[in-house]
Formats: structure tokens, sequence, C-alpha cells
């Protein structure tokens, strides 16, 4: 399925529409609809199970995207989170030029270079615009990828606060909090579920890059000497997560990084391949002791573990692995996505993993004028436990397919041996086969199947 397609779909079935659309839209903005929340939500359910409850010594917070101003100044985001860019003399079109230089070159070199020597092998090289094909571009300029806006009644730059463009540093800053309260000795891991806002120059592909998005991050605190087996256990235990939520290992590569941040000792991406190509969807980083070091120097607070077998103090190195849920959510319906000729029709199916699915079990009633009463009760019954639709509208064809585009793991029909033997009709999304079974065993039946 291309993207077009994929954005049709999403629309057309509730998933994910364009933000703003009535007013014709805001570029690279969406609005997660009914199936998209649920599924949204289902995965962040997924990664809390495997990253915090599953885990010894993993904990979650939720701190705010507004952070003191000092917080991104110690991190280095106000001094260097930007893109390199130029805009093309011919058409106007702007571009990065890392980005230009990396297609041109069909690899990753435009990462390790700096702005001068990207501008010199453009020209040198006579890179051609993508727009218009022509090679006259402006020199390099540093584009600052945080938004910011003003705090209090002033407008003077001491007002200035920003909308956080990544979730870490509040890990970071409640390092010492969550050690003292959770009585954490190391290693241990701070998680966290939010937006993250990015004035990204050249979003698109959808919701891959937009200028507001969510990302589930993770940071052990672990001590030197046993950063690099922390950080190979992430690597894995990434791609072995999205293998459990069902994608498919053919789809997903590890890209390890040459060029590293000044602070990172090892990086590594987690990419999947979407229509355009691969691209990131989760990233893993040993950062060394670089942040709570840079805290430390910033706050003038201790970030200093005091080791009790050892007695000797030191600052903790951070493993890092961050994953982008909306990046996450997009490749899982590329993945689940199948059309499948059964007959002289083609059905779309969903083949989202039981856990993920928007619905577990939709509800159909055979008959509408006989069966409804009894699949209403049903339908309260089953909701108590799990995600259940309700669907009494056209033929009993059209709903299975609609069930089955919208990846609902169970079609349940109610018919005339419902109202007599107490017996319904469980259709299965992938298989397609149906089994009868008593109604006093479905919530069992569904709940060992929708299991993460
Ligand atoms: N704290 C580390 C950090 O933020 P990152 O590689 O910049 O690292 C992590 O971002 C993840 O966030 C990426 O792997 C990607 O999945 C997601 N992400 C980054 N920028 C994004 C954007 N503009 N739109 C959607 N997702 C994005």
């Amino acid at each position: 399925m291309d993207m077009e397609k994929m954005v049709n779909f999403c629309k057309n079935y509730g998933f994910i529409f364009p933000g703003s659309e009535i007013y014709g839209g805001l570029a690279n903005t969406w609005d997660y609809g009914p199936l998209g929340t649920r599924l949204k939500n289902n995965v962040k359910d997924a990664w809390r199970k495997r990253f915090i409850q599953e885990r010894i010594s993993a904990y979650e917070v939720d701190a705010d995207i507004l952070m003191h101003p000092r917080v991104w100044e110690a991190s280095g985001h106000v001094s260097s989170f930007s893109d390199p860019l130029i805009d093309c003399k011919e058409c106007k079109m702007r571009v990065r030029a890392d980005n230009l230089v990396n297609d041109f070159t069909g690899d990753s070199s435009g990462d390790a270079m700096n702005d001068d020597e990207l501008i010199s092998f453009i020209r040198d090289n006579n890179v051609p615009c993508p727009n218009c094909g022509k090679s006259n571009f402006t020199d390099v300029r540093e584009f600052k990828l945080m938004f910011d806006t003003k705090r209090g009644v002033t407008n003077d730059s001491k007002s200035t606060i920003y909308l956080r463009p990544e979730n870490a540093q509040g890990e970071y800053v409640n390092f010492l909090n969550v050690m003292r309260s959770m009585r954490c000795k190391l290693p241990f891991s701070i998680g966290q579920i939010g937006k993250a806002f990015r004035n990204e120059i050249t979003p698109g592909n959808f919701t891959f890059r937009t200028i507001e998005f969510e990302q589930m991050e993770y940071q052990t605190f672990c001590k030197e000497g046993d950063d690099s087996s922390t950080y190979k256990f992430f690597k894995d235990y990434g791609k072995k997560f999205y293998t459990d939520l069902g994608i498919s290992e053919d789809n997903l590569r590890f890209h390890d990084h040459e060029k590293l941040a000044h602070y990172a000792k090892e990086a590594c991406d987690i990419e999947y391949k979407f229509p355009f190509g691969w691209g990131e969807i989760n990233g893993t980083h040993n950062r060394t002791n670089f942040d709570l070091k840079r805290h430390m120097e910033y706050s003038g607070i201790s970030m200093e573990y005091l080791d009790p077998l050892t007695n000797e103090k030191y600052v903790p190195f951070v493993i890092e692995s961050t994953y982008g849920l909306d990046r996450t959510v997009l490749a899982l319906l590329f993945d689940a996505y199948h059309e499948e000729k059964i007959e002289d029709d083609t059905r779309e199916v969903l083949k989202l993993h039981p856990f993920l699915a928007p619905f577990k079990v939709a509800v159909l009633p055979l008959a509408k004028k006989y069966h409804s009463e009894k699949a209403k009760e049903i339908y309260e019954m089953l909701s108590k436990s799990f995600m259940t639709s309700y669907d009494e509208a056209g033929s009993i064809g059209k709903r299975y397919r609609r069930a089955d585009a919208i990846g609902t793991v169970y079609s349940l029909t109610v018919d005339d041996n419902t109202l007599n033997n107490n017996t319904v009709t469980l259709r299965d999304r992938d298989t397609m086969k149906q089994i009868t079974i008593p109604l006093d065993e479905v919530k069992n039946y569904v709940e060992e199947k929708i299991k993460f």
C-alpha cells in the first residue's frame, strides 16, 4: 500500500484525520480519530507492560512539557538543536543540506559533514535542487528547531520558555527525585510517554515527521563499565518489542551510527521499511554521563550516586531508548494492512496483534428485528471487560468486511441459537473460520487471545 492510500484508509476508517481540516488544514498536523486513539493507547499500554511493569526497578514519570529554560541550555538544545538549511536561488525551494547530500550519494555521508563541508560538496558536485533540477544554492544557515513562547506579561528574552523537543530531560531532572522516593539502587530506569514539539522544516510522509508528536522514552541509569552491555541489551530488547507487537522481522533493521554526537559512545536506530524507504522508529544511545553532568553543572545540584557496595561516588551513565509513538503506529498500520482475494471479492484486513486491535469483538445481531435485544445485552456484558463494538446496519457480509478492515479480532454473531441455546458464533478475523461456543465462555476465550 502506498502512502496516499494509507492516508485515505486512515481517514475513511476513523484512524487519523488531517489537523484543523475544516479550516483547510494546518500542514503536517494530524488528529487521531476514535480508532487511531485506541490503537495509540494500546501501543502505550504494550510499552508500559514491557518497559515498566515487567522490568525490575523501572518507573514511569509524567513531567511537564514546559520546563525551566536552563534545562535546555544544559542539554545543549538552545545552542545547537538546529538543521542546516539552504535555499535554491532559482525556485526558492528550502531543503536540508545534509538530506540533499545523502539523497545524492545514496548513503549517510552528509550526516558527518559540517556546514562548510556540506555546501562545498553541493557546489563541487553540482548537486541538483529536487524541485527545479538546477544547482544554485545559498550558503547553509542553521535553522532552530525548538518552538518557543513567552511566559508572563512581558515579552523580553528572559520570559522565553520552550515547548520540549524531547521527553528525556524530564527524566534526567527527576533522576534524584525518583531515586530517593523509590529507594533505587543502580541500575534503574525512568520512562515517560509524552508529547514533543519540533519546528521541522521538512516535515512530511504523513505522521512520520510532524511538528508535534509523541515519544515513549526510557532512560536506564547504570554504572560506567556496565554501559555497553546495557546498551546492547536495550538494542535487542527494542527489536524484540517490535516483533512482539507483530511487526515482521523482514521489515525491521538496525542502523548503527557512524557519526556519533560528541557525548555519545554508541548509537543505533531501529528502522522500518516504509513505502518511501527505511525510516527510524526507535533510537538507542549510550549517552555516557553527559546529561547528568551538565545538569549538575547548570543547576549546582550534585547528581552523584553513592554506591552502597563500594562506597564510591560517581555520576551514573545513561542508556536511552526512545520509541516514536506516531511512527510506531504508522509502521504497525503498514505491516498489518492486507488485501486478500476471496472468491470474486477482495477483503481489506488489518491483522494487528489482538492486544493492539481497537476493538476485540464486534457484536452483530443476525437479524435486527429478532436478535438486537439479546445482542445489546451481550454488548453490555462484554464491554465491561474489553473494547467491544456493536453493529446492526447492513448485511452480515458487509459488517464482517468492516470489522476485518479495522482489525476487530472476532465478529460475534447473535442468531436464533443464541436465543434458544445461549451459544454464539465467533468468526476469527485472520482465518475467517467460525466456531460456536457457549456465551458464558466468550469472555475468557477472548481474554486469552488478546494477551500481550
Ligand atoms: N531523546 C532522544 C530523542 O528525542 P530522536 O532520535 O531525536 O531522539 C526519538 O527522537 C524518536 O522520536 C525517533 O526515533 C522518532 O521515532 C521520533 N521522532 C523524532 N522526530 C520526530 C518527528 N518530527 N515526527 C515524528 N516522530 C519523530
